[in-house]
């Protein structure tokens, strides 16, 4: 038999259990409202899914780092919409940003990891693989989940060896909170990250889901210490193609590039041929990429905002979102009233609204949270995003969507916030 105690520890993504057992409730006939998996609802933009069964064909393995036609593509892309300046030759493609991330964290021997809290589950597994520590900056309700220059430059003084580099992840608009940070919150950063000589990963995977259409990357920043991970999971509705894409600056150590080039060889080889070719017509920047994200951040902004009123007006501590399909919902209110009742954790409150209201949402321990705050994330995408893109293109892209929009086709969107509410009173 192996001896279990050489067998490191890691389990499965705790958003993908939670997305298991309400699909199983479901399956078993009950009537559950799935704010729990943050998954994309949307199609992925028409030509690309046109290429894509065009290029099935392409069965060859390409090269490590990504094809060439896709890799300038990206590149011109990004420079455009968010004004940065990325070589091609600076472009990584693989299967998904997740592994563009972990590749990172994995190239060094040795680093102290930073991560936001909160922040996105698997940041912190990934670290625990690559054997590298792991220090938890704090934020608060209050200061509307943001990092604080001050508590960045606490933890980088609280070091105990400050020759280790410091790599961070960094994630904007947020998941778990739906949140973006300001210019000015960026440029403050900057002189902390440029001080102490961060290498930053700024996940800006929900970047061109910011609901008004105003990411600002912080590339634009921190051109040199920054490298932008993105992809189609999220703004292309593509999580299952499994493409992301690793933004590295112009001057980056060589011997990163080559070591995260390196890994890729040993590891994925490459992103998968088809969805690469695909991806080309996915980066064509103008009108249709431009529509096309219009009125996702248009459906999301309504029932984002849907969501964030009611449960505001309920007493739940939420901020209205800016960006992506989350919310953070605070319980912080109602812990009398909820410990009375024997719910201490974040996992307590996401056990009591599934198994009483049928409300399936992440507890906020998964994102970094100590247990006993009383957090949760809440995914709003639970609707046909087939049905409510036709919609929105029918009515054009000028107005507003009307009011009636989410009761005929976000239905689960209402109802889920109507029991939450419910729940609290
Ligand atoms: C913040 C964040 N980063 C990265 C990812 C992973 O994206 P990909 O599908 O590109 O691996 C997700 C997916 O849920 C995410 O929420």
């Amino acid at each position: 038999m192996l001896k279990k105690e050489y067998i490191k520890q890691s389990q499965e993504s705790e958003t993908l259990l939670i997305h298991e057992l309400s699909r199983l409730k479901s399956n078993q006939g009950e009537d559950i409202i799935r704010f729990g998996f943050g998954q994309s609802p949307f199609l992925p933009i028409q030509s690309a899914i046109n290429s894509l069964k065009d290029r099935v064909e392409h069965k060859e393995y390409v090269s490590v780092q990504g094809i060439e036609e896709l890799r300038e593509a990206v590149a011109a892309f990004h420079n455009h919409y968010d004004q940065i300046n990325i070589s091609a030759d600076n472009v990584l493609i693989a299967p998904g940003s997740k592994i563009l991330i972990y590749s990172i964290i994995a190239s060094f021997d040795d680093a102290d990891v930073f991560l936001v809290t909160p922040s996105w589950v698997s940041y912190e597994p990934q670290a625990n693989l690559a054997k590298l520590p792991v220090t938890r900056l704090q934020t608060n309700f209050e200061n509307r989940w943001r990092l604080l220059p001050s508590e960045l430059e606490r933890a980088c003084e609280q070091r105990e060896n400050k020759d280790r580099p410091i790599v961070m992840v960094f994630n904007y608009p947020g998941n778990p909170d739906g949140l973006t940070y300001t210019s000015e919150e960026l440029a403050a950063l900057t002189a902390v990250f440029r001080k102490y000589n961060i290498l930053v990963i700024s996940d800006e995977i929900y970047g061109f889901l910011n609901h008004k259409s105003e990411h600002v990357s912080l590339a634009r920043y921190y051109p040199e210490g920054t490298i932008v991970t993105s992809g189609l999971s999220k703004w292309c509705g593509a999580g299952g193609w499994r493409l992301g894409v690793a933004l590295l600056p112009t001057r980056i150590e060589e011997k990163l590039k080559k070591t995260m080039i390196g890994i890729a060889s040993e590891t994925y080889s490459c992103a998968p041929t088809p969805v690469q070719y695909a991806a080309i017509e996915a980066y064509q920047i103008g009108d249709d990429v431009e529509s096309y994200l219009a009125h996702q951040r248009r459906i999301l902004r309504l029932a984002g905002n849907y969501v964030w009123k009611t449960l505001s007006q309920a007493g739940i501590n939420v901020h209205k979102p800016e960006g992506g399909f989350y919310l953070t919902l605070d319980f912080e209110p109602f812990r009398h009233v909820l410990n009375s009742k024997g719910i201490k954790t974040s996992k307590d409150i996401c056990e009591a609204l599934l198994s009483e209201k049928g409300v399936a949402m992440l507890p906020g321990s998964v994102f970094g949270y100590d247990q006993d705050i009383l957090t949760t994330r809440l995914c709003y995408v639970d609707f046909n995003g087939v049905a409510a893109m036709k919609a929105s293109e029918d009515l054009g892209q000028e107005k507003e969507l009307p009011e009636n929009f989410l009761q005929t086709y976000c239905p689960n969107v209402i109802e889920g916030s109507k029991r939450i509410a419910d729940w609290v009173k």
